[in-house]
């Protein structure tokens, strides 16, 4: 079988005019079996918990309660032989050959959806989570280490939506213990009739822009639902004119606690001598 490393001047054609492209496999069914087992030891191990870097993105994430979308932020940190696979090369390589050759990136975090219970991952702007105060152009790559369907929770995607502003998000639920973001009061039927599903093959990647607006469904199959998402930038500009994103701002998220708390652990030891 064939790698992809590149894109055709149709797909960039058709990245640029959709703001969304899928493609084949990046990598190869070895390395995903690879991927699946260094996959599932991290988040078993639960890896990043006590520093906020593993967390529910779809949930209160309360301590004991099962997440139903279970995210690790850069898992690398806790599994760095990630950083030397073929995947991270051809990810970088086909974000290069869509937004230019000085993008630079690697692997963002990584998104479970266990099976039967996995949450849906509302609609959003990747952007939205981002710091108001800069400009971007970057694209995240999405790999799914087996099959994504509708069913185990593909993403979707509004074509052309990257050519829009920010809209208004709000914490999922309007709860502002939950760290994932959602469109605040969106038109799931307009949504639902504009929107593009794309199933993928192991080891295949959609790719986004930050603004794409993008939902993926619950898992609803019996097998769990890997992903693995990475991330291409050029350098940020600072943002022309003035915004914010209230919505990030009252978040009190168990997450940034646990971060907050483990950077205060870290000034601790540093500053008590040894004995
Ligand atoms: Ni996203």
């Amino acid at each position: 079988m064939s790698i992809i490393t590149t894109v055709t001047p149709e797909q960039k054609a058709f990245f640029e005019e959709n703001g969304f492209l899928a493609l084949g496999p990046i990598t190869t069914p070895e390395e995903l079996a690879w991927l699946r087992s260094v996959y599932d030891r991290i988040f078993a191990q639960r890896a990043g918990r006590d520093e906020g870097m593993q967390f529910d993105l779809g949930g209160s994430d309360e301590e004991g309660k099962e997440a139903a979308l279970p995210q690790i932020l850069s898992p690398h940190k806790y599994a760095p032989e990630l950083n030397e696979g073929e995947f991270v090369k051809n990810a970088l390589s086909i974000g290069r050959a869509l937004i230019g050759d000085t993008a630079s990136g690697g692997i963002g975090h990584a998104i479970f959806k266990p099976a039967g219970i996995g949450a849906a991952t509302p609609w959003h702007q990747d952007e939205a989570y981002w710091d108001p105060t800069l400009q971007y152009n970057s694209v995240s790559l999405w790999m799914p280490l087996q099959e994504a369907t509708v069913e185990n929770g593909c993403l979707w995607f509004v074509p052309g939506s990257h050519k829009w502003d920010i809209k208004t998000h709000r914490p999922i639920g309007g709860d502002v213990r939950v760290h994932g973001l959602e469109l605040h009061e969106p038109d799931q039927d307009e949504l639902t009739r504009l929107a593009v599903p794309c199933p993928l093959e192991p080891g295949g990647v959609t790719v986004h822009y930050n603004r794409t607006l993008h939902y993926a469904g619950p898992n609803t199959s019996g097998i769990p639902r890997r992903a693995l998402i990475l991330g291409a930038s050029l350098p940020t500009q600072p943002y022309p004119g003035h915004r914010r994103f209230p919505w990030n701002e009252i978040k009190q998220t168990p997450r940034a606690e646990r971060e907050r708390q483990a950077a205060e652990r870290r000034r601790t030891s540093r500053e008590t001598p040894a004995t």
